[in-house]
């Protein structure tokens, strides 16, 4: 059926659907999945106040079906540095298009997520909702962009949406809130804004004497918290700052320390907000911002005013070098009204509950580095390195990522690249295949620096190969002979084996670090697929893209 007013723009929109039931039609772009559940959220709460709501992937929506819309969402993210989820390319460029059709028929809002350390912060939700409004379709309720704690930003943007959708189309609002009464109470769940604290099992570090890297493996236990996880999630951790640097500040600024300021959940003094409650590294796009403004600092606007310096400026600083470049009388809450909230780390899971129960295991690389005459580190790495011994307690949630899951089916084999910490939840996905005893085939390509030092859970892996849960395992050591060896050149001299496997109906994960690794893995892949499939450059963009589509090319990067 036709939705009302879709083909009749003549008639005022609002006039046009007032009797008809209101209808929606919800569109998400996610990569990790969380736009995809606030979508599903929205139409929930839609249809409980009588609207009548799809949603759809960006990445299967029909663009035709545009011309049926009245009533539009869009919930899409922002990936690396401004760039639209892979699922979202397609109809990100429709719209930028000269196909994109006249919208002057639909009502939109748009709900951004991002992560505002990078810049160019939500800027595909930005350039989506600037493309409808460019074609003319009309804004309902205000684009608003979350941060990666996007809850409460949601919700409100949420609420007044479907206000809006009430408003002009004549629903019930009244209807939800019924329908909420009548809800059960919502148990207790730990979540980001609710975290569990999580009991110190284990901690070691498995790199060996004399290895250049700290790599630790933690066992916590979640034992009555009742938090649930599946192979793929990961484990959100809140961090400390370090002593040693909200020393550094208090010094810098004149400040004592014992100031009493608003915290995120009371009135504390400005050490323990500083502690707890606020980012002092590294130094984030929005600090560096709101510096600049509080101070008036012609440098600093200076360099706000080209994204590349901006990347250029952040790279190694905190907000301690900012103070001192900058130097600025600040009271107590002038510096916490620049600095970021604490941001838990997320950390891909290490361990599958199938087979340990109420224990969470993960594999944390330790960073640190010297950068303008200071040692720094890792706010979360480091608090977990040096900051916390076995039976401290750790804050934690689980954050689900639909976008990187096992194969439903057991019997689909699986091909795994993840190099460093990279391997975390291939460690998840064999434990859990062990338990399940899954059929499918599982090929693992692993790489670190040294063979002797670095290789991560390397008996787990024997054992496994032994078993057959794990049907082969390759593996690159970068730094045991003159040139590098990665895990792409591993993939590369198995090459007709892995195309073989991927016209298997294979699923290839990637897991580690994005801008080098993870690119240069995708760049392999294709190259595989044009040498042993034998098809052009373009063909082979095509099948990597359908492997995408089909959930089958699958990567957790960061
Ligand atoms: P390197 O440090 O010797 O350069 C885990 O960190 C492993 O990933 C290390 O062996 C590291 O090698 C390697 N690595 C670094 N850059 C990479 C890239 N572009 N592709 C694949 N592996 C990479």
């Amino acid at each position: 059926s036709t939705p009302a007013g879709a083909d009749n723009t003549a008639v005022p929109a609002v006039a046009a659907v007032a009797a008809e039931t209101p209808k929606l039609q919800i569109l998400y772009g996610s990569h990790t999945g969380n736009s995809e559940a606030l979508a599903n959220n929205l139409a929930q709460r839609a249809k409980a106040q009588g609207v009548e709501a799809e949603v759809s992937d960006m990445a299967t929506f029909k663009t035709r079906d545009l011309k049926k819309i009245t009533n539009l969402a869009v919930l899409v993210s922002t990936h690396g540095i401004g760039e639209p989820p892979v699922q979202a390319e397609d109809f990100y460029n429709f719209l930028h298009s000269k196909k994109a059709p006249d919208l002057s028929h639909v009502k939109f809002s748009v709900l951004a997520l991002g992560d505002s350390s990078y810049v160019d912060f939500c800027q595909t939700g930005k350039a989506f909702d600037a493309a409808l409004e460019k074609l003319g379709a009309q804004r309902i309720s205000p684009r608003v962009d979350c941060d990666v704690d996007f809850e409460d930003l949601a919700e409100a943007w949420q609420n007044s949406f479907l206000q809006q959708i009430a408003q002009t189309s004549g629903a019930n609002p009244a209807a939800e809130a019924k329908s909420n009464e009548a809800a059960p109470a919502a148990q207790t769940q730990y979540s980001r804004k609710n975290p569990f604290e999580a009991t110190i099992l284990e901690k070691i570090n498995l790199n060996g004497k004399g290895s250049s890297k700290e790599t630790i493996h933690l066992e916590l236990s979640l034992e009555g918290s009742g938090l649930q996880y599946e192979p793929g999630d990961a484990l959100g951790v809140y961090g400390t700052n370090s002593p040693s640097l909200i020393e550094g500040v208090l010094q810098t600024t004149n400040l004592s320390g014992d100031e009493v300021v608003q915290g995120h959940n009371g009135e504390k003094t400005l050490a323990e907000a500083l502690t707890y409650d606020y980012e002092l590294s590294p130094l984030s796009s929005v600090t560096l911002a709101k510096y600049a403004e509080l101070t008036g600092s012609t440098r600093l606007k200076g360099i706000l005013a080209d994204n590349e310096k901006v990347l250029e400026y952040l790279h190694g600083r905190d907000i301690l070098d900012l103070l001192k470049e900058v130097p600025y009388k600040l009271k107590a809450n002038d510096l916490l009204s620049v600095l970021r909230k604490n941001m838990p780390r997320m950390y891909s899971i290490a361990s599958a509950q199938a087979a340990v129960e109420d224990e969470v295991h993960l594999l944390v690389s330790v960073v640190r580095y010297q950068a303008y005459g200071r040692n720094k580190e890792g706010l979360c790495s480091a608090t977990l390195a040096d900051r916390f011994k076995v039976d401290d307690k750790v804050k934690v949630f689980v954050d689900k990522n639909t976008r990187f899951k096992l194969p439903k089916d057991a019997d689909t084999p699986v091909i795994m690249v993840g190099p460093g910490t990279g391997v975390a939840p291939f460690r998840a996905f064999m434990q859990h295949r062990e338990v399940e005893e899954h059929t499918g085939k599982s090929w693992l390509f692993f790489g670190d620096r040294n063979f002797t030092t670095d290789f991560l859970y390397q008996t787990e892996w024997q054992q496994y190969l032994k078993e057959g849960v794990l049907t082969k395992a390759d593996v690159a050591f970068s730094r045991d002979q003159e040139q590098k060896h990665y895990v792409q050149h591993r993939m590369l001299e198995n090459g007709k084996e892995l195309y073989n496997w991927l016209e298997d109906g294979a699923h290839f994960y990637v897991c580690g670090e994005a801008k080098r690794m993870a690119k240069d893995v995708h760049n392999t892949l294709k190259e595989i697929i044009e040498q042993h499939g034998g098809v052009t450059h373009e063909k082979a963009e095509e099948y990597i893209k359908h492997l995408q589509i089909a959930n089958r090319y699958q990567t957790d990067i960061y």
